[in-house]
């Protein structure tokens, strides 16, 4: 008897070490426990044992269902350990893959002029005013002197809406809103960067643009106000060398009115392709705000006087970057825009 019990605790121990899943777990309980189980009719030929050797087979049995039902815990605690660390397994994360490249978009090389030229002018204590892309032809027009009929409006056909209303064809149309909302409040110094819009369309012109117009009015401001503030203007965009010129101009809304030209970028003032051999390269237009001007918005031009420049951001844009055509800023072309995505300085073009 004492044989065959070590010879099944054995064979008991061989099994649980081959036992691979629940199920297999499950089929050897079945096996030795279960109704007809081996350990089971061991226990059951106790009745058949002569009353003396009761007490040696009891312990003997119980010894094997001992070691079967310490076997079976520890197995079946073994396995359920497992099934949990794979489930861990696969819910996990796993942080170290590399994830989908998310596409940074670069700054749109007119938005890089437009706040480097708010950045400059913000220091020197100038406001930045938004005005109305869809203008009135008062604030457009005739409040700036250009009465119905004027020959200086053929210049600057546009989109009109109806009779009154129509798309800004410059910048200048904020002068006249800024004066009336300050109402005589002085001094007024802004800035208006924005979207202008003509009837053209060719590589130099699109039927929209962007222009920045400045305004300052106070008493006392004078010609040589407006000269060195287009200087600091000139030499902050295109360099610290760069000079300017003024050029007698007509702008029915100021008076004297100019153009500015800077020396070319490219060859420094000596005459290349960029600047047609002139050595100068027009800037924007200027001059002294019109008596009439600062009259119709409720300025006296006995009192106040002002200056007011304005040019076009498409037209910086292009020198600064070497961008051959104006439509190219607003195709909205990736492969193009993608081009900007480093430092302003790294974009800029050394000519
Ligand atoms: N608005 C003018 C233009 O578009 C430029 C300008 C602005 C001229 C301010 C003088 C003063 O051509």
């Amino acid at each position: 008897m004492q044989e065959k019990i070590e010879q099944l605790k054995q064979e008991i121990t061989e099994k649980f070490a081959n036992v691979k899943n629940m199920q297999e777990l499950q089929d050897l309980k079945v096996l030795y426990m279960g109704k007809k189980g081996i350990i089971t009719e061991l226990n059951n030929g106790i009745k058949d044992v002569a009353p003396e050797e009761k007490k040696e087979y009891g312990m003997l049995v119980n010894s094997v269902r001992t070691l079967f039902n310490d076997s079976f815990q520890a197995m079946q605690n073994k396995l359920q350990e497992e099934l949990i660390n794979e489930k861990l397994k696969k819910d996990t994360i796993d942080i170290s893959l590399p994830s989908k490249k998310i596409k940074r978009g670069s700054k749109h090389p007119l938005n890089r002029v437009i706040e480097e030229v708010e950045d400059l002018f913000v220091s020197m204590g100038y406001d930045v005013y938004d005005g109305p892309e869809l203008e009135d032809d008062e604030h457009c027009f005739r409040l700036l002197n250009y009465y119905v009929g004027h020959p200086a409006r053929d210049a600057q056909d546009t989109f009109y809406i109806d009779d009154e209303y129509l798309l800004r064809t410059q910048t200048s149309a904020s002068q006249s809103r800024v004066m009336q909302e300050n109402k005589e409040k002085t001094p007024i110094r802004i800035i208006c960067p924005g979207k202008t819009y003509r009837r053209d369309d060719d590589a130099t012109h699109s039927h929209q643009f962007s222009q920045v117009e400045g305004l300052v009015i106070d008493e006392g401001i004078s010609l040589a106000d407006l000269k060195r503030t287009l200087e600091i203007l000139a030499k902050k965009l295109l360099g610290n060398d760069t000079q300017i010129r003024f050029r007698p101009s007509y702008f029915p809304f100021t008076e004297p009115s100019c153009e500015v030209d800077v020396t070319c970028f490219k060859c420094g003032g000596h005459g290349c392709n960029l600047c047609k051999q002139t050595g100068w390269i027009e800037l924007l237009g200027a001059g002294m705000v019109h008596p009439n001007v600062l009259r119709m918005s409720g300025y006296d031009p006995e009192k106040y006087t002002g200056f007011a420049f304005g040019t076009g951001l498409d037209r910086l844009a292009m020198f600064k970057y070497a961008i051959p055509d104006i439509r190219l800023l607003y195709t909205n072309d990736i492969r193009f825009l993608e081009q900007f995505d480093r430092k302003d300085e790294e974009n800029e073009i050394k000519y």
